[in-house]
């Protein structure tokens, strides 16, 4: 039955982990936790209704209350959130899915009001992003950093080492490293963010001694085979930006390989934006110094998408908003079905709209197509 199908449609091994499809359900935040940063009911119930995905990375969770940067987003970082994400990772297992998490620290991209005794954000310098924080209070302008002493970082990546930890008792299958975004590693790895002269700033080995360090934490915990890693190289989210991206991420990808990781998840071009950004190069070719399965996103839909993976540019594919709207995403592209538009009003924050109330195709939409 799977010689016509696609490849994208055909099951593949994720180190230990077999998945159905190549089809990933990116991680997306949706700002839905309760007053504990923890995920609850509606939770298990918009995952379960996903887990036809090969795998869904779940949304962005902070390691700390200090990596926080936007209300109500989850963390992994006690014991209320890792008993709370089990009954999510139980309920996608029980539905024959496969869940990673993504460890999160925003950095520079918070506010005090989002940040524990109303402390400025912290970041390697201290350079001020112009981008605008959410807070209970709506948007506030985000103020500059306080940079990291040299001497703090050991305990951040204790934190990630932690939230790793967690992320196992709480039945992930794996965790993906979130260096993307320009959030606090993607903000230690360009030099409009890092302005240090110590050992973590200056040439690209410096630039990356951080990012690498926390790599490695969470390495020790998962081991290489249950760990991915996210990065958007030319993407100016969040307001980062590097002189010369290219051999940055070059050296950085090289490095995660020696490693082990199992997976490099590219956003190619600007995040949520056009899928190339001029004047920069092509993340795509970072493939290239890539051992383990390369992981495509941005923009992509199914005609892309198949001939990415059947053309070897991609292991996997990624999708994100498509996912908001289409629970069953997969079932559709397979059917060729059409899909459902997503609604941004309901992206952030809320209950049940535009959450979990999204439909599958109705039983006789795929009779007709089956
Ligand atoms: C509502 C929303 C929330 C997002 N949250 C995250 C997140 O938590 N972590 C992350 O790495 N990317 C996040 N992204 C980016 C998406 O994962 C993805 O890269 C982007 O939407 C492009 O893929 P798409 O064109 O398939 O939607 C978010 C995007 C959206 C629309």
């Amino acid at each position: 039955m799977h010689a016509n199908l696609p490849k994208l449609f055909q099951p593949i091994d994720l180190g230990p982990v077999r998945l159905s499809n190549r089809i990933v359900m990116t991680p997306l935040t949706r700002s839905r936790a309760d007053a504990d940063d923890a995920p609850h009911d509606l939770h298990v119930e918009y995952y379960r209704q996903r887990a036809s995905a090969g795998i869904i990375v779940a949304e962005a969770s902070q390691v700390s209350p200090q990596g926080k940067g936007y209300i109500a987003t989850p963390g992994i970082h006690s014991e209320l959130q890792v008993e709370r994400w089990r009954k999510v990772t139980d309920a996608v297992h029980a539905a024959g899915g496969r869940m990673f998490l993504q460890l999160w620290h925003v950095g520079r991209i918070s506010h005090p009001d989002l940040q524990p005794d109303g402390e400025l954000p912290v970041a390697p310098s201290a350079v001020r992003p112009q981008a605008q924080a959410f807070t209970a209070d709506g948007f506030k302008d985000i103020p500059t950093p306080r940079p990291l002493e040299a001497g703090e970082l050991a305990g951040i990546v204790e934190d990630y080492r932690r939230a790793a930890e967690n992320a196992k008792r709480a039945g992930f299958d794996g965790v993906e490293i979130h260096s993307a975004n320009g959030y606090l590693l993607d903000q230690f790895l360009r030099d409009k963010t890092n302005r240090r002269e110590d050992a973590y700033g200056g040439s690209i080995e410096n630039r990356m001694r951080f990012p690498l360090q926390v790599v490695d934490a969470v390495v020790d915990v998962f081991g290489a085979a249950r760990v991915g890693i996210r990065i958007s190289p030319v993407s100016p989210a969040n307001d980062i930006a590097d002189s010369d991206p290219e051999p940055l991420f070059g050296a950085y990808v090289r490095a995660l390989s020696e490693r082990g990781l199992v997976y490099l998840h590219v956003i190619e071009g600007a995040t949520r934006g056009p899928r190339s950004v001029e004047g920069q190069f092509d993340p795509a070719t970072l493939k290239a110094d890539f051992a383990g399965l390369y992981m495509g996103n941005n923009g992509y839909d199914r005609a892309l998408a198949v001939a990415a993976v059947e053309e070897g540019r991609a292991d996997l594919v990624a999708f994100g908003r498509p996912f908001i709207s289409n629970p069953d995403l997969v079932e559709r592209l397979k059917l060729q079905a059409p899909l459902a538009a997503f609604d941004e009003t309901t992206f952030y924050g809320g209950g049940e709209k535009g959450y979990t109330d999204y439909p599958r195709l109705a039983e006789g939409q795929r009779a007709a197509r089956a």
